[in-house]
This record gives structure tokens, C-alpha cells and sequence, in this order.
């Protein structure tokens, strides 16, 4: 019976813990490379090693024929470091159901593809601007782009038609030698130290409980 319940606290806490959602996309970055000017006016959204994180709120639509993903947003990501393996992370609340497709493409692909730069907004819309240096020089740079669809389904036309944007986190982070995401780098930490102090942990209680385990084998043998 303990034992239930036991497990029915551990699945609770199980369930309690999955409350946020991830989608990433791993690649390493490009060589520096000067932007051409036709790229030069890009009014981004951008996502450098000190502004690595980004809090959004997504606009999302329902998948149809024409745009079987949902809504498009693109983003930069500058002062990366030439052959250096990174993540990009997007995050978002269960309770938003939504499906994301996220891609980077370095300048060369834009540019070959006319598709994907007429997508681009060019100096359209104001961001918000991040304090980052004009870019003059050469600079390993990517352009992310997020697909964001809604995923759920309710009775409620209202939400049917027009779902609520979704709030996400999209983070970009570094790998450490090119292995290890930067920012897991904490739960690792703490793994560690759970699994060194049980190490320890046992050989206490080991040690503990051994005069009673010897006690218990004189027994025995007498
Ligand atoms: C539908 O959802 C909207 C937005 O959340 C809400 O304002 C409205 O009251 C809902 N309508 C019904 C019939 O539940």
C-alpha cells in the first residue's frame, strides 16, 4: 500500500514537473563573412552570447494549404564564433499547445534563395532594439526562422478562429567544447553531487548497519 502510494507521488510530481515545452535546432557556426548592403538594413530581432535570450509573444495560426506551418518571424544571430557548436532553444507553456519549426540559414542560402529573402523583413518594422554594434565588419552570423502553429482544439470559435499569440523564450546557447550545452551545465553539476554524496551517503549507512549485519552472521554460525 506504501508502496502506491509512493509511486502515485512520484508519478504527481512527474506530471507537476513537465510544464514547459522545447524545441531546438543544433549547428555550427559559419565562417565570418561580410553582409551585403541588400541585407545591411535588416531590423531583427537579434540574439547575441550576452543578449542569448529573448522573451516573445508569437503570433500563431492554424495550419492551412498555403501555410501548412503556421505564422513565419526571423531573428539574427551575431558575434557567434566561426566553426563553434551552438543551440537555439525555443520554450513555450504547455498550456499553449503550439507547434514550432525552427531552421537557420547563413547569408549565402538567403541570398541564393529568393524565396527566403523576400520573407525577410527589410527595415519594415521597428523592433525593439538590442544594444549591439552596427554590423561593419566581417561576423559569423546566422538568420533563424521560427514557424509557429497552433495545436489545439476547442468548441470556442472565438479561439478557433483567432488563437491568442503564444508567449516563448528562444535562447541561444553555446556548447562547451563543442559537447555540452552551456546551460545545462548547473543540472550536471547537481547530478554530480547527488551521485558523489549518495556514494558517500551508502557508505555511511553501510557502515551503520554492518554490526548489526555481523551481529546477525555470529548468529548464524553459532
Ligand atoms: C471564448 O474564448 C474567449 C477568449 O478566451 C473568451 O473571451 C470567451 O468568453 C469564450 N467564449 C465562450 C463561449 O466560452
Amino acid at each position: 500500500m506504501r508502496q502506491l502510494a509512493c509511486i502515485t507521488s512520484l508519478f504527481v510530481l512527474f506530471v507537476i514537473g513537465v510544464y514547459a515545452n522545447t524545441e531546438k535546432v543544433i549547428f555550427l557556426a559559419p565562417a565570418a563573412i561580410n553582409l551585403p548592403e541588400t541585407l545591411k538594413n535588416l531590423q531583427l530581432d537579434v540574439l547575441t552570447l550576452s543578449a542569448f535570450s529573448l522573451r516573445k509573444s508569437l503570433p500563431v495560426s492554424f495550419p492551412t494549404e498555403e501555410q501548412p506551418q503556421g505564422e513565419e518571424s526571423w531573428y539574427l544571430l551575431r558575434t557567434l564564433k566561426d566553426g563553434q557548436r551552438y543551440e537555439v532553444r525555443i520554450c513555450w507553456a504547455a498550456i499553449q499547445p503550439t507547434n514550432f519549426e525552427i531552421d537557420v540559414f547563413d547569408v549565402d542560402r538567403v541570398l541564393n534563395i529568393p524565396q527566403l529573402v523576400e520573407r525577410i523583413p527589410l527595415g519594415q518594422h521597428q523592433h525593439q532594439t538590442l544594444d549591439v554594434a552596427p554590423i561593419d565588419q566581417a561576423e559569423s552570423i546566422l538568420f533563424l526562422r521560427v514557424w509557429s502553429a497552433a495545436a489545439f482544439f476547442t468548441t470556442n470559435k472565438t479561439l478557433m478562429q483567432s488563437p491568442p499569440p503564444v508567449d516563448v523564450d528562444i535562447i541561444l546557447d553555446p556548447y562547451l567544447a563543442n559537447v555540452f550545452p552551456k546551460s545545462l551545465l548547473p543540472t550536471a553539476a547537481y547530478i554530480i553531487c547527488l551521485a558523489v554524496s549518495s556514494w558517500y551517503a551508502s557508505g555511511i549507512i553501510w557502515k551503520v548497519l554492518s554490526p548489526t549485519a555481523a551481529a546477525g552472521e555470529k548468529v548464524h554460525k553459532d
